[in-house]
């Protein structure tokens, strides 16, 4: 198969070009239940899911991103009873991250705006890669560390706090025309990912020269990111 191609076809033919254990992460976003019709694209989820364990590298990561639609007033919990899949058939549920949508559209009726989807970081064995996004932390210096001793009294020790920490798992972007993308084209589809999101998890799971797919690639978000 050809690298750094896009294939416009079914990804379980794409996939079938890939020998087993050959890809180092995967990033996508499938489609959420049946909320939008993708000129006709079917989404076997059951048969994808196999297809990319078995092209996954071991110690590969799958960032999943997901949200589920509201039905009959509730939740379908679809990303839930995928999670559960992935976990059936092998995969570690490694983390599960939020996306968190600093300026989501505005929703009427008595529920609260929805403001994250979910990010779920598969991997097959335990992770191979992972190169934290860090922040510097608040204090710095000497502190006092609080422990309590085997009879419940308190032991105080100082210790030398470190400047860099890593981030939390709830990952906030603003979103929209001209910040999610700068490319016009693009934004034209209705789900695409902020090009940061995929910057962010690329450098997180991956390293130079890795292998990185995307089966639902839509406008090709992950291919402008960097
Ligand atoms: C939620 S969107 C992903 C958007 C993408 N992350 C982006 O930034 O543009 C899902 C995409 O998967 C595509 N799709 C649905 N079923 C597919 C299939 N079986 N194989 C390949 N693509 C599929 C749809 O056409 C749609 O563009």
């Amino acid at each position: 198969m050809e690298l750094n191609t896009i294939y416009n076809e079914n990804c379980l033919e794409t996939m079938k070009l890939m020998n087993d254990n050959f890809i180092d992460m995967v990033i996508t976003s499938p489609p959420y239940d049946d909320l939008r019709d993708y000129n006709g694209y079917k989404f076997p989820f059951e048969k994808i899911a196999n297809e990319l364990y078995r092209i996954l590298k071991i110690g590969g990561v799958i960032i999943w991103v997901v949200g589920d639609k509201t039905e009959n007033g509730s939740e379908t919990l679809t990303s839930f009873k995928q999670a559960i899949y992935f976990k059936e058939i092998g995969f570690n549920v490694h983390d599960t991250m939020l996306y968190y949508k600093n300026n989501p559209m505005p929703t009427t009726g008595n529920r609260y705006h929805q403001h994250f989807e979910y990010m779920f970081v598969f991997s097959k064995n335990t992770p191979k890669t992972f190169n934290p996004i860090t922040e510097i932390t608040k204090y710095q210096g000497l502190a006092n560390m609080k422990n309590r001793g085997k009879e419940g009294s308190l032991d105080y020790k100082k210790v030398e706090r470190t400047t860099e920490k890593k981030v939390g798992n709830v990952f906030s972007y603003s979103i929209g025309g001209g910040i999610s993308t700068k490319d016009k084209i693009a934004y034209k589809h209705p789900a695409i990912f902020p090009e940061k999101l995929v910057a962010d998890q690329i450098n997180t799971w991956s390293n130079k020269g890795d292998l990185i797919y995307d089966p639902f690639m839509g406008s090709g978000t992950n291919l402008f990111c960097n």
